[in-house]
């Protein structure tokens, strides 16, 4: 059976992690969540105070960070490690989610992941998710997936994850961070988010999770 690679973007919050891990297990592929990797930079910049605006502080920071995904069979996912701490959880914060689009807009900080992640995608049998994934960092995907889903319906589901940890959290905070990280996210200068040409649309605003599932891996099928 022929390894491919599967690469899901889009607009924050519009469930790519939730198919692009229930591809992976089906097919017995890797999954990789790359937005958690921005996450883990932007929590060690936060930690160590570094100074991002710049370029030598940043460069200086990159060196002393070392990324890894090790596979938990509890979550029955591959969860982030940053210099070989479970950072998982601490990355979902909205402290890091306030931060992250900033920091993932810098060219340093985008060299720096995407060449690892090209690498992860060396043997193929690959579902990784994110913002550029099948425009930049694999191009030559042989299935691309664009997921979208309406606002509302993208802030109500953060939110209630989010709540879950903090009942603090308002609607209106998740709201606002969700509309500015794609702001940033799709008005970089850098690999900003847009649907590469031939990748195909995935609108999730009136399907369950098992339908967007199942119409995930039809898709899959017909790519392998
Ligand atoms: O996917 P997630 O929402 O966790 O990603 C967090 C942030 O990381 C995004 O808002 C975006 O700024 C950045 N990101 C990126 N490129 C990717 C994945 C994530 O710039 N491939």
């Amino acid at each position: 059976n022929k390894k491919i690679i599967i690469t899901i973007d889009g607009w924050s919050s519009c469930g790519k992690s939730t198919v692009a891990k229930e591809l992976a297990n089906a097919l017995g592929y890797v999954y990789v969540d790359s937005g958690a990797m921005y996450r883990a930079i932007t929590l060690y910049f936060l930690r160590n105070h570094i100074d991002w605006t710049h370029k030598k502080a940043v460069k200086e920071a990159l060196e002393n960070i070392s990324l890894e995904f090790i596979y938990n069979p509890q979550s029955e996912k591959s969860e982030m490690y940053l210099n070989s701490e479970n950072v998982e959880y601490v990355i979902r914060d909205l402290v890091i989610a306030e931060k992250v689009s900033e920091i993932a807009a810098i060219k340093e900080v985008r060299e720096f992941a995407v060449a690892q992640q090209q690498k992860m995608g060396e043997k193929r049998g690959i579902v990784m998710d994110g913002r550029d994934i099948g425009t930049i960092v694999f191009p030559d995907a042989e299935l691309k997936i664009f997921m979208t889903a309406d606002n509302a319906v993208r802030v109500e589901r953060r939110f209630q994850e989010l709540y879950e940890k903090n009942p603090n959290i308002t609607l209106e905070e998740v709201k606002n961070n969700l509309e500015l990280r794609d702001y940033i996210d799709s008005n970089r200068e850098i690999s900003p988010l847009r649907k590469a040409d031939n990748a195909i649309i995935l609108d999730n605003t009136q399907l369950t999770p098992k339908e967007q599932f199942q119409k995930a891996l039809k898709m899959a099928h017909e790519a392998i």
